[in-house]
């Protein structure tokens, strides 16, 4: 695991989109695994900004949403359909037959779920996975629990993410307790992992990321210790109350 510490938020944006640029010269066919969030906005306006500079060509690249909440429409302007489609789709030159995204009004859920993961598959598997983490380390929608699922599936949400995304909606009573996320195989599969990491209230995460006393599903971003090709982008606000770095860079 390569730990990069940048020392503010654009610093991390601009870090992330450089990644994500030379994963698509190298490639310009790329498959790009792709997160939502705050953390993100920023990457996707810098990378927003390279395509008007002319600086990458997304033409031919192919992109899989890592999760959608459970029972929200497209045009739900809350669904992450919504805002991937705000934040980046709409200002660049992607196919949009080469987005994909949980639908999560499916009628079978199950199906659409096998059907999510055989696509990966068929695309040749993901060659660059960008990943934010939850307070409780979610990575995706996969919460803490006693075991991972592997495949895209159907999740209840832990009360503490139920709680943290209410500030995207009119409150905890509206904030979706349902998501559907790609599983485990689909999240380590991927060739490359950049997981982002910004803000204060991410410390108590990197702390339990960095110290990594066991992998396990109780603390599912654990896993990420596993995988052989992982950058985290840390922005320093995220880890000024401690200094692990230097013990646990691997
Ligand atoms: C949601 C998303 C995750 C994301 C997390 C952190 O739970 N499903 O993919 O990593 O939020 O979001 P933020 O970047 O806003 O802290």
């Amino acid at each position: 695991m390569i730990i990069n510490v940048v020392r503010n938020y654009c610093e991390l944006s601009k870090t992330a989109a450089d990644v994500v640029q030379s994963v698509i010269i190298n490639k310009p066919n790329a498959v790009l695994g792709l997160p939502t969030g705050s953390t993100p906005i920023g990457m996707y306006n810098e990378l927003i900004r390279m395509y008007r500079e002319r600086n990458i060509d997304f033409s031919e690249v192919t992109t899989f949403n890592l999760d959608e909440y459970y029972g929200m429409s497209y045009e739900n302007e809350k669904s992450y359909h919504y805002y991937m489609q705000r934040n980046f789709f709409s200002h660049i030159n992607i196919n949009p037959s080469n987005i994909n995204i949980p639908n999560g009004i499916a009628k079978d859920i199950e199906k659409e779920c096998i059907a999510y993961d055989m696509k990966i598959k068929e695309c040749g598997g993901i060659d660059l996975l960008i990943l934010g983490i939850g307070h409780n380390g979610h990575i995706g929608f996969n919460e803490p629990s006693n075991e991972m699922i592997m495949n895209t599936h159907l999740t209840n949400l832990a009360e503490e993410t139920v709680m943290a995304n209410a500030r995207f909606f009119k409150g905890h009573d509206e904030s979706p307790e349902k998501a559907i996320t790609m599983g485990l195989e689909g999240i380590m599969s991927s060739r490359q992992i950049m997981l982002l990491v910004n803000g204060k209230d991410k410390t108590a995460a990197v702390r339990r990321l960095l110290t990594r006393d066991k992998v396990s599903p109780e603390f599912p971003a654990s896993f990420l210790h596993v995988h052989n090709n992982v950058m985290v982008v840390i922005n320093e606000d995220a880890i000024e109350e401690f200094n692990l770095i230097h013990k646990h860079i691997s």
